[in-house]
């Protein structure tokens, strides 16, 4: 038997652009998703756009009673910024009756609501100025915070400011997954700084009003696995290291950019604009805890050749394809649960000891329908297996020290997923498209003895 930590968080992770639908009624403006299926639907998987996606929207009591069914302690979900300021300014009153009533509901069913500002989720309005390219989206971002934190501070206690901003970072400006699909590393790197000190902005503004709460920021993070212990490849993992993991994760826990990365960035011209102050707004807004999203590693070595200045990522290092990987091979993602272990003593060791959680780890697995049995549920063993896996070595970096507060799973119901649409799920509840009815799986029966056992 492993045993978790008292009061571990055992919960999973859903996010309102992915979930909610409803997306251009009850007054919630466009964002940059819903622009862009209006624009490009072919982009889209089937044409899945984000207008309906799971319905939580009108569903989101049965599904706080659903939470409770599988056990679940905690939940995180976001905000949508375009729904609660459609103008960015202006609050609308439909989102706080709806956000207030939704985590009130989750709080009845015992499910810790743990709330997220931002996923991926650009308001329109605010891209036709430019986005997080423009320096006003960081007051304009810490304006939203600091009202989420106003209307909704007494039912919410554990806030996140962003989801896997590097995300939006590089599918936006370098690999063209997000609008505005654009490919300049300059402007992703203006977009992360700015991103960056919006966090800061953000955090700064909770301190002023909340005095029990805590806050911090969701990263995706892998260590970084080089090819070999050859010179140039662990100079590669550095590298990548820098860029993908260091890059939000040390001026969030420990208050400064690393100044290998800024050197990098200066020597081949990439260095964004920074104004007077921002060096003490980075500094001194440090968060409570991070939340670390895992699903696969990351494998570099030395690229065969190279721009200098670069063009782009591949110029410091090159994606290495480990020829013993196990692989999803629905999503194309490399299963390595190890590194769920390598990070948690990361996190203790370079980090201070730092509170954290799985704030995401899960398995997207096309067709479901093959694994229904004569009662109609998904028997979804292979997910059961993948997140035992992931489990155990995150107990083992737990037993080591390491201060682990939760494991959120990704995600609760089947969800739209951007480009992907509805082609892989990942629930512990199947989501029928034609009737938005929800089936529990097997995973989720599975969860729930987890939970109540406190371990496994
Ligand atoms: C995470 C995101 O990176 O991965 C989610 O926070 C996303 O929004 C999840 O849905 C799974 O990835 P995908 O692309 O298969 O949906």
């Amino acid at each position: 038997m492993k045993d978790f930590p008292k009061n571990f968080l055992w919960g999973a992770a859903m996010s309102a652009p992915q979930t909610e639908g409803q997306s251009l009624a009850f007054g919630k403006s466009a964002t940059t998703w819903d622009h862009w299926f209006q624009k490009s639907p072919e982009k889209f998987n089937q044409s899945q756009g984000p207008a309906i996606t799971s319905g939580v929207y009108d569903h989101y009591l049965a599904d706080c009673q659903r939470m409770e069914e599988i056990g679940l302690n905690s939940l995180r979900a976001s905000i949508s910024w375009a729904r609660l300021l459609p103008d960015g300014k202006t609050i609308n009153s439909a989102a706080v009756e709806f956000y207030r009533d939704y985590f009130s509901a989750m709080s009845a069913h015992g499910v810790e609501p743990i709330i997220n500002l931002f996923h991926f989720d650009m308001p329109m309005w605010l891209m036709d100025q430019g986005g997080w390219e423009s320096r006003d989206s960081i007051e304009a971002f810490a304006f939203y915070a600091k009202t989420c934190f106003e209307l909704f501070g007494d039912l919410v206690k554990k806030w996140t400011t962003f989801n896997e901003p590097m995300v939006h970072v590089e599918c936006g400006y370098l690999y063209q997954y997000h609008y505005p699909a654009v490919i300049d590393f300059q402007r992703a790197v203006q977009v992360g700084y700015h991103t960056l000190l919006a966090h800061k902005a953000a955090v700064k503004a909770f301190r002023a009003v909340s005095e029990t709460g805590e806050i911090g920021i969701i990263l995706n993070i892998s260590p970084t696995y080089p090819k070999s212990e050859a010179k140039a490849d662990l100079l590669a993992a550095y590298r990548s290291d820098l860029l993908n993991t260091r890059s939000f994760l040390d001026p969030a826990v420990l208050g400064s950019i690393p100044e290998d990365l800024k050197t990098l960035l200066a020597e081949n011209d990439l260095l964004p604009e920074v104004n007077a102050g921002d060096k003490e707004l980075i500094a001194e807004n440090l968060v409570d805890f991070i939340g670390l999203n895992y699903y696969q590693p990351r494998r570099v070595q030395t690229p065969q050749a190279a721009n200098r200045p670069a063009q782009m990522p591949a110029d410091f290092y090159a994606p290495y394809d480990w020829p013993d990987k196990k692989i999803n091979p629905y999503r194309g993602w490399e299963i390595y649960p190890e590194a769920l272990y390598d990070v948690a003593l990361m996190m203790k060791d370079d980090y201070h000891n730092i509170p954290w959680f799985v704030s995401e780890n899960g398995m997207g697995v096309a067709d479901e329908e093959r694994f229904m049995n004569a009662s109609g549920e998904i028997e979804d063993d292979y997910r059961i297996a993948f997140m035992e896996e992931h489990l155990s070595y995150l107990h083992q970096g737990i037993l080591e020290g390491s201060k682990c507060f939760g494991y959120h799973a990704w995600t609760f119901i089947d969800c739209w997923s951007w480009l992907n649409g509805y082609r892989n799920r990942y629930g512990f509840y199947r989501l029928d498209l034609e009737t938005l009815e929800r089936s529990v799986k097997k995973s989720g029966k599975w969860f729930k003895t987890v939970s109540q056992n406190n371990g496994f």
